[in-house]
């Protein structure tokens, strides 16, 4: 392809609860601009079940893919002739979901004989901030979403090492989680994190899982359950029971995550050299008080945090765009055969750690 044309490439998103459409321009000097990014959440629809029901999301995303897909267009000004590809997230996801994304993009691609990009979700966040902002290879990637929690040694476009990876609950799921034990409605890491700005979380001495510990690994679900013992033994809670739990549970969190990521940037600095910054990716990664946390983490390491913006931080049609652009930047395209993926790596040579049994995610 012709690197001094800007190229122009419709995203689309639905691997789990947000059906998402984007145009993104990325320029010949690899600089990114976002013409339209359209996000529509489920959470009203699964909220009465308290998570996601993959056959609701399934169908939600055929029901308003199409319009939006249109308006993301409409609203870049931007007409099918004239897109360099179109990518869709082929997975890790809900496979219902995922195959509504993948078979929309081929069907574009196929009639408008545009290349098709089918793209990692996880590489989606990995690329993300390099669209927001000028970022060199290699970095080093905290994404923590509701299916994922990874350290991960970003070297190029689809060239990924993992360097630590929960072994059981993703760290959104356990915010997740959490928020439903205590009666607060879903999504529940928002509500966690404003239930947690006014508790006190010196009131309980909640573990700190993973401490010290020479791997770059979390574990969440020994945290959960000593927060669920707790909320058992006070009930019925009172609101300040609540804020209290969510408090001391986030602190849990922090102080986990602040020593993983040492071990992580440790560990990159031995096999890679000083990353060009340390990034946070996915929908955790909003989390304010996270921020600052993972902004210490960065400077004791002698390197910066880059967080992109909340709305680019959760899942949307932008991210995926922008991988695909990235991709084709090095005529990396996709067939018409490419599979939907309910699991798929970012590092696909990458062993699972002893006892690994994330339910919702594929690492
Ligand atoms: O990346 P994302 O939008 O979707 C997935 O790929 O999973 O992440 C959603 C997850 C949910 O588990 C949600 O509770 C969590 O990110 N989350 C938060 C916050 N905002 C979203 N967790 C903690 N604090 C937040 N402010
Ligand atoms: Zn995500």
């Amino acid at each position: 392809m012709d690197n001094d044309t800007p190229m122009l490439v419709l995203g689309i998103e639905t691997t789990c609860d947000e059906t998402a459409a984007a145009v993104v321009e990325r320029r010949s000097d690899g600089s990114g601009r976002i013409l339209s990014n359209i996000v529509r959440s489920q959470t009203e629809e699964h909220a009465p079940f308290g998570g996601v029901v993959p056959e609701i999301a399934a169908r939600a995303h055929v029901d308003v893919l199409d319009g939006l897909i249109a308006s993301a267009m409409k609203e870049a000004g931007v007409g099918f002739a004239q897109l360099s590809a179109v990518a869709a997230a082929a997975g890790p996801g809900l496979i219902g979901g995922v195959i509504v994304g993948l078979t929309t993009a081929k069907a574009i691609a196929m009639v408008h004989d545009t290349p098709l990009i089918a793209v990692n979700h996880l590489e989606g966040h990995a690329l993300t901030p390099r669209l927001s902002g000028t970022l060199a290879f290699p970095y080093c990637l905290f994404l923590a979403s509701g299916g994922h929690t990874q350290i991960v040694a970003v070297l190029g476009v689809g060239k990924y090492v993992r360097l630590g990876t929960t072994v059981d609950d993703a760290m959104g799921e356990a915010f997740d989680k959490v928020a439903k034990m205590l009666g607060l409605p879903y999504p529940g890491g928002p509500q966690v994190e404003r239930a947690a700005a006014t508790g006190d979380a010196k009131r309980f001495a909640f573990p700190r899982p993973m401490l010290g510990r020479a791997d770059a690994n979390f574990s969440l679900s020994g945290l959960k359950t000593a927060v669920r013992t707790e909320a058992g033994r006070l009930a019925p809670l009172e609101a300040q029971d609540i804020n209290d739990l969510c408090a001391g549970f986030q602190a849990a969190v922090l102080d986990s995550t602040a020593d993983r990521l040492s071990v992580g940037l440790r560990l990159f600095h031995e096999q890679f050299g000083p990353p060009s910054a340390l990034v946070a990716a996915g929908g955790v990664a909003a989390n304010q008080a996270i921020g600052a946390a993972l902004q210490e983490v960065a400077a004791r390491a002698q390197t910066t945090l880059i967080v992109p913006p909340p709305e680019l931080c959760t899942d949307n049609g932008a991210m995926i765009a922008w991988a695909g652009a990235e991709r084709l930047a090095l005529d990396m395209i996709d067939s018409m055969e490419a599979s939907p993926r309910a699991r798929w790596g970012l590092d696909e040579n990458a062993v699972a750690p002893p006892g690994f049994a994330n339910t919702r995610a594929a690492y």
